[in-house]
C-alpha cells in the first residue's frame, strides 16, 4: 500500500488566496458562467444552478481519480475528451467504450490532442507515472518527467489556443486544473500544513515544486489556474485503499511502521467535486488542498477500517520490513503530513465525507 503525496514553487503561498482578477478570461467566464458571481465565499449551491454546457479535455483521464471525474462530467451533461498516450490508446477504448461513452473523444495522437483543447473551455492534468513502486534512479526520474513532461504539453496547447483565440480565431479553454500533491509539504508527525505552509526538503517535495512550475506556465491573464494538491485518495478502484482491504479481509491489516504518522485522505467522489467544482466556479483560484478537514494519524485509519470490515487491526507491519521492499519509496508509506484544507473551506466548499469513518463505510459498502 502506497501513503503517496506528491505536488510548485516557492511562491505558491502568496498565490493561494488570490481572488478573481477583471480580465479577459472574467469576462469571458461571465459568459459561460452568467449566473455566477467573483466572491471567494460563491457558494456550490449558487453554481451548481448554472446550466452552462463544458467541454472538458483530461489527462490521466483512464486512470483512478479520472475514470469517476469523466463518469460525473458525463452525467451532468457535459463532454469529455480523454488525452491518452499514443501507447493507451487501447487501454482507453477499452475503459471508455463508444458504445456506452458517446460523450467522449479519446485523443492519442500530438495534433489530436492540440484540437481537443482548442475546442474545450477546461483541462484537467491527472498524467502521471504511480509513485508506489520502488524507486531506483530510473523510476524516480521518470515520476518527475512523467509529469513535467505531460504538464508542459498541455500548458504550451492551453497557451497556443488562448493566444488564437485573442486573435479571433476560436475560443480556448478559460481554465486549467492541475494535479499536484501534499507531498508538497514534505513530512512531519507535529505539524500542520495549509495552502500557505512552505515546501519540504524531500524528493516528492521537489517532484511536486517542478510539477506545480510548470502548470503555473500557463498563461494567467487569460486562463484561471488551480492546482491541487491531492492528499491520499480513498476509493474502492484504486489508491492506497485498494491495497488494504485485502490484508484486512485476511486479518492481515494493520498499521504500517508505527502508526503515528498523519495520513491527510479524501474520499475520491469529494475530490471528483472538488475538481468539478474547480472547472466551474470562478472563485477557485490559485492553490487548493485536496484533503478532508479531519486527517487522521495512520493508526486511527487502520483501526477505523478494521471495523468497518469487521477485523482487527494488529501487528503492526515493521517499517525495516517496509523499507527494504520499497527502497527510497518507503517515505511514502512511513512518513507523512497533517494537511488542512483551509481554502476548500474557505471557498464554502461541501464535503460528503469530512470524516474517515464515514468515507470507509461508504466505500466498503461498495466494495462487499
Ligand atoms: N491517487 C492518489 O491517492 C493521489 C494522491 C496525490 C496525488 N495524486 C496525483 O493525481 C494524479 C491522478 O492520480 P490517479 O491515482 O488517478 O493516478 P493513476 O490511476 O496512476 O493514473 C494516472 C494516469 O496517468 C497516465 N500515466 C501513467 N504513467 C504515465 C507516464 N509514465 N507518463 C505519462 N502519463 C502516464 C495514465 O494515463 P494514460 O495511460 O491514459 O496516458 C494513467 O491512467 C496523479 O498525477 C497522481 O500523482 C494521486
Amino acid at each position: 500500500m502506497a501513503i503517496r503525496v506528491l505536488f510548485p514553487s516557492s511562491s505558491s503561498s502568496s498565490s493561494s488566496f488570490s481572488t478573481a482578477q477583471p480580465t479577459r478570461r472574467t469576462s469571458r467566464l461571465r459568459r459561460g458562467f452568467c449566473c455566477f458571481c467573483s466572491s471567494s465565499t460563491t457558494s456550490s449551491d449558487e453554481v451548481s444552478s448554472s446550466s452552462s454546457m463544458m467541454t472538458v479535455s483530461i489527462t490521466g483521464a483512464t486512470g483512478f481519480i479520472g475514470r469517476r471525474l469523466v463518469d460525473k462530467l458525463l452525467s451532468e451533461d457535459h463532454k469529455v475528451c480523454v488525452l491518452t498516450r499514443s501507447t493507451s490508446k487501447n487501454k482507453a477504448s477499452s475503459v471508455f467504450p463508444a458504445s456506452r461513452y458517446p460523450g467522449v473523444t479519446i485523443a492519442d495522437k500530438e495534433g489530436d490532442w492540440e484540437r481537443c483543447i482548442r475546442d474545450s473551455t477546461g483541462v484537467v492534468n491527472l498524467a502521471g507515472m504511480p509513485i508506489s513502486t520502488r524507486w531506483s534512479p530510473e523510476v524516480k526520474k521518470e515520476i518527475l518527467q512523467s509529469r513535467v513532461n505531460v504538464t508542459s504539453k498541455v500548458v504550451d496547447h492551453v497557451n497556443t489556443s488562448t493566444s488564437a483565440s485573442s486573435n479571433g480565431n476560436g475560443n480556448g479553454p478559460s481554465v486549467f486544473v492541475s494535479a499536484t500533491a501534499v507531498g508538497y509539504y514534505g513530512t512531519s508527525e507535529t505539524d500542520s500544513f495549509d495552502e500557505s505552509s512552505p515546501s519540504g526538503n524531500d524528493y516528492l517535495a521537489h517532484v511536486c515544486r517542478e510539477w506545480e512550475g510548470r502548470a503555473r506556465q500557463v498563461k494567467q491573464e487569460h486562463v484561471r489556474l488551480v492546482l491541487i494538491r491531492i492528499g491520499v485518495v480513498l476509493g474502492k478502484d484504486g489508491g492506497a485503499l485498494a491495497k488494504m482491504i485485502p490484508l484486512f479481509m485476511m486479518f492481515a491489516g494493520g498499521p504500517l511502521g508505527t502508526g503515528t504518522q498523519w495520513f491527510s485522505w479524501i474520499h475520491v467522489d469529494d475530490l471528483v467535486d472538488l475538481i468539478y467544482e474547480s472547472l466551474r466556479n470562478p472563485a477557485y483560484t490559485g492553490v487548493i488542498n485536496g484533503t478532508a478537514p479531519n486527517p487522521v494519524r495512520l493508526s486511527e485509519l487502520c483501526d477505523r477500517l478494521g471495523q468497518v470490515v469487521g477485523r482487527p487491526s494488529w501487528l503492526p507491519v515493521p517499517g525495516l520490513a517496509i523499507k527494504a521492499l520499497l527502497g527510497e519509496g518507503a517515505t511514502v508509506v512511513l512518513d507523512g503530513q497533517k494537511v488542512l484544507p483551509a481554502r476548500a473551506t474557505h471557498l464554502g466548499f461541501s464535503y460528503r465525507y469530512p470524516y474517515v469513518r464515514d468515507a470507509l463505510k461508504a466505500i466498503i459498502a461498495k466494495q462487499l
